[in-house]
């Protein structure tokens, strides 16, 4: 494994992060077993992986609590979040707090390392820094948690308007943002603000649902040549993105997409989500491979640069599994 430090936090973390929420739910969403998530919690520590990331909406904290309950506390990071905004609704300080004590309580800790706030929309952030963050500042001085964080809602927040707020306000010591290689707007939009704050980076939608299956990519292209955004060939290729793979490149769609983001300036922590042992493995050996080659990464650019919103779904209404 290797390892990075999160910013101005100073957390030495590894450079891939176990999503425990997402559309696998570390397979508590496809059908496995509570013994099955841990045993996925455990592997990633064993490959070295120590940050892992949950969210009282995904209903895994109990699950990461358990997993972790034989492993020295300071051997893991672990980051989880409180919803603010539900249904139109926006909670008031004491249910975020309640949350928080919750979360403490399912994980089986004392502190957590980073707290955060749950996708949230740019019309809501002024309620987050005004409202919100003082009160849990009061929580942080009591010792409950150690960072404050913030995750934007992609697939509502195209520009990351929410994040280029945030980032210069010195509340937050770390942020979740999406950035894949059909949605590159935040290398110049999020990265040279969070390097120049030293806000620590954690890399969600690098592979989601689109990168994750071949049909999925051709009935994006298809929807995307429709538009006019891509030309008609590409929607045309069986496999769009196969020049990706070849000898000294990716050695398949989801290896490119982890190698993709990996390296970018910018870039901490790459999450990940499965609850497949042989994905585990190969997702992390994808984010410790070398970048894709120049001449690849060129042409992703001059091809996608300009899309926006592609990939960014959030996965079917399942017990626990947003966003
Ligand atoms: N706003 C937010 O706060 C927010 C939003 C989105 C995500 N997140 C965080 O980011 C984490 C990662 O989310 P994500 O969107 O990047 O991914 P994700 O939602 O976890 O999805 C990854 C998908 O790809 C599949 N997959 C993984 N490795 C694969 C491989 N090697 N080959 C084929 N399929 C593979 C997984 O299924 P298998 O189980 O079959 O592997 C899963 O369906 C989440 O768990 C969560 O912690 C946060």
């Amino acid at each position: 494994m290797d390892y990075t430090t999160l910013g101005r936090t100073e957390l030495k973390v590894s450079v891939a992060g176990l999503g425990c929420g997402g559309f696998s739910r570390l397979g508590l969403n496809t059908g496995g077993t509570e013994a099955g998530a841990i045993a996925i919690i455990h592997a990633a520590l064993d490959h070295g992986v120590n940050l892992l990331d949950t969210a009282a909406p995904y209903d895994t904290e109990s699950v990461v609590g358990k997993a972790i309950k034989t492993v020295p506390r300071e051997q893991v990071v672990i980051a989880t979040k409180s919803s603010v905004f539900r249904g139109g609704e926006r909670h008031p300080p004491e249910r975020v707090i309640a949350s928080l004590d919750n979360s403490l309580r399912e994980l089986g800790i004392d502190c957590i390392d980073v707290f955060q706030l749950h996708a949230v929309p740019p019309s809501g952030y002024d309620y987050v820094r005004d409202v919100i963050a003082p009160v849990l500042l009061k929580e942080k001085e009591k010792g409950k948690f150690r960072f404050l964080g913030i995750t934007e809602t992609s697939p509502n927040d195209l520009e990351h308007r929410m994040l280029l707020r945030a980032v210069p306000d010195g509340l937050w010591d770390v942020v979740m943002v999406a950035f894949h290689l059909m949605s590159q707007n935040t290398r110049e939009a999020v990265f040279p603000a969070t390097l120049q704050h030293r806000v620590g980076t954690l890399l969600m939608f690098a592979v989601r649902s689109i990168f994750a299956r071949r049909e999925r990519v051709v009935a994006a292209m298809q929807e995307l040549a429709a538009q006019g955004e891509v030309p008609r060939s590409l929607a045309d290729d069986p496999d769009p993105l196969g020049f990706l793979v070849h000898p000294g490149g990716a050695t398949s769609l989801t290896d490119a997409a982890y190698r993709y983001v990996r390296h970018e300036p910018g870039v901490d922590v790459v999450l990940f989500g499965t609850g497949d042992q042989a994905h585990l493995r190969s997702n992390i050996e994808s984010i410790l491979r070398p970048p894709l080659p120049q001449a690849d990464r060129d042409r992703l650019k001059s091809m996608f640069s300009h899309l926006r919103g592609v990939g960014l779904v959030v996965p079917p209404r399942a017990r626990g599994a947003t966003p």
